[in-house]
């Protein structure tokens, strides 16, 4: 079977990975060299993932007969539906479909109209004036979001980033005169409470649950500073988290449900791996957004783990025939990226990067490389997140280790990694916290 991969990161390795074990035939469309993905695959083509045409005539040249769409910039533009007309089924969304994500606008008016639970207060403006006038009727603190893509970096909370009127109106207007704010912006009420991200697999009409992951945005250790792609993620044997309650995933399950549902009334059935990412609070989870693909860095936790062949999953997912429980190992992971120096603010990329991966491997870890170059045989950072190190254990805590052990075999002058994610401390202060909120 002839599958096409588009994307270059730690998710598109790991997703190639484990279509390699499945035995399937892989073919690569990718802007980086990323060594990980060129090993695996029979041909690959450096071109930009936007660049819908040349994907398409790789496609033909290849006779692909299915397709995995890592990132959200080529759903936004219609790759699937391009892809489909020439007769490749697709495990991920129409660009009508990939709205869900595509427009933040889109996503809190269905979530409205179909009375879905978890949505939040939120009001769309596309003019300074209009969003002044709001912004002097409220109470409550409020977070700043562009209406379309940001790759996880336009939003600014209030009381975090913005800590004035004023600084509200200045990122309002920076917004609105950019080309991220073609379609406007979106306030929304501020939640307090602890994320979590739940994905799901969907056919169109069936899901099916992934285990519960945690992301880390922002760039700092104790989950301070910039908002970022995000800087590392767990998952816990269980498949739940350790402050997540299994009644507090189910009711995140089902409004995941009744938006894939609510999807098919408006004649836009949704297929691929869906993304919730919920805020747990007093009032049960939130939606913070939906995306329209698998997360990074919470795809290499997953895929780590899972157990039924990624291929047949895919063609499951494109046909419609997803009907049984996706199953994972009862394992913990730990995920944490090397990122370039400044990542989050000013990245300084194109620095040598060096890697031992038979000791990565020995220290019971995965190791997907993301936005690296080779040039020559030799491995450089780009602006992006490198490398995702993945631990595997029977405990958060084993799991943390084990990828600690394996980063010692990364090297490079101009790297960092969270070394907090998955330590106890920072997991015991999130158990606390939402104690806290709950109590
Ligand atoms: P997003 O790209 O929408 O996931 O937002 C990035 C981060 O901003 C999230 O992971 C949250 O930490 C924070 N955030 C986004 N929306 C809200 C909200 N309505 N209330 C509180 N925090 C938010
Ligand atoms: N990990 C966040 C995202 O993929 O959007």
């Amino acid at each position: 079977m002839r599958i096409l991969t588009v994307g270059g990161g730690g998710r598109e390795h790991a997703a190639v990975e484990a279509l390699y074990r499945s035995g399937a035939e892989i073919y690569s469309i990718m802007k980086n060299a990323n060594p990980g993905i060129i090993r695996r695959a029979k041909a690959y083509k450096l071109v930009n993932e936007r660049h819908v045409d040349d994907i398409c005539e790789f496609a033909i040249e290849h006779d692909i007969h299915y397709a995995f769409i890592g990132p959200e910039a080529p759903l936004e533009i219609g790759l699937v539906d391009a892809l489909e007309n020439i007769g490749v089924k697709c495990a991920a969304p129409t660009k009508e479909a990939a709205q869900i994500e595509t427009s933040k606008s889109f996503m809190r008016e269905l979530v409205s109209k179909y009375n879905i639970e978890g949505n939040l207060e939120y009001a769309v403006f596309d003019n300074a004036e209009d969003t002044e006038k709001y912004l002097k009727t409220l109470t409550k603190e409020i977070v700043v979001k562009p209406v379309g893509l940001t790759g996880g970096k336009g939003v600014k909370v209030q009381g975090e980033h913005l800590n004035s009127h004023e600084e509200t109106m200045t990122y309002v207007l920076e917004i609105l005169d950019g080309t991220s704010g073609l379609d406007g912006l979106i306030i929304e009420e501020k939640v307090i409470g602890e994320e979590f991200t739940q994905m799901v697999f969907v056919d169109g009409k069936h899901l099916s649950p992934m285990p519960l992951v945690q992301d880390h945005k922002r760039a700092y250790e104790g989950d301070v500073g910039p908002n970022t792609g995000g800087m590392g993620s767990y998952s816990d044997a269980d498949h739940l988290l350790p402050f997540i309650p299994r009644e507090a995933r189910d009711q995140a399950l089902e409004i995941l449900r009744k938006i894939v549902d609510a999807m098919n009334e408006e004649g836009c059935p949704y297929k691929g791996p869906m993304y919730g990412q919920f805020m747990l609070t007093k009032d049960g989870p939130k939606i913070i957004e939906i995306n329209a693909r698998f997360g990074d860095p919470e795809a290499m936790n997953i895929l780590t783990i899972l157990e039924n062949d990624f291929l047949t999953l895919i063609k499951d997912m494109a046909g419609g025939k997803l009907r049984e429980e996706v199953k994972f190992k009862n394992m913990a992971t730990v995920c944490k990226y090397v990122v370039p120096k400044g990542y989050g603010t000013v990245p300084d990329p194109g620095h040598e990067i060096f890697v031992n991966e038979e000791g990565v491997h020995e220290s019971g870890a995965a190791l997907y490389y993301a936005n690296v170059d080779m040039i020559d045989g030799k491995l450089f950072t780009g602006t992006s997140r490198s490398i995702g190190v993945v631990g595997v254990g029977e405990t958060i805590e084993e799991a943390e280790q084990r990828c600690e052990a394996a980063l010692a075999f990364i090297e490079g002058d101009a790297i960092c990694v969270r070394h907090d994610i998955g330590k106890r401390d920072l997991i015991q202060r999130k158990i606390d916290r939402i104690k806290n909120i709950l109590s």
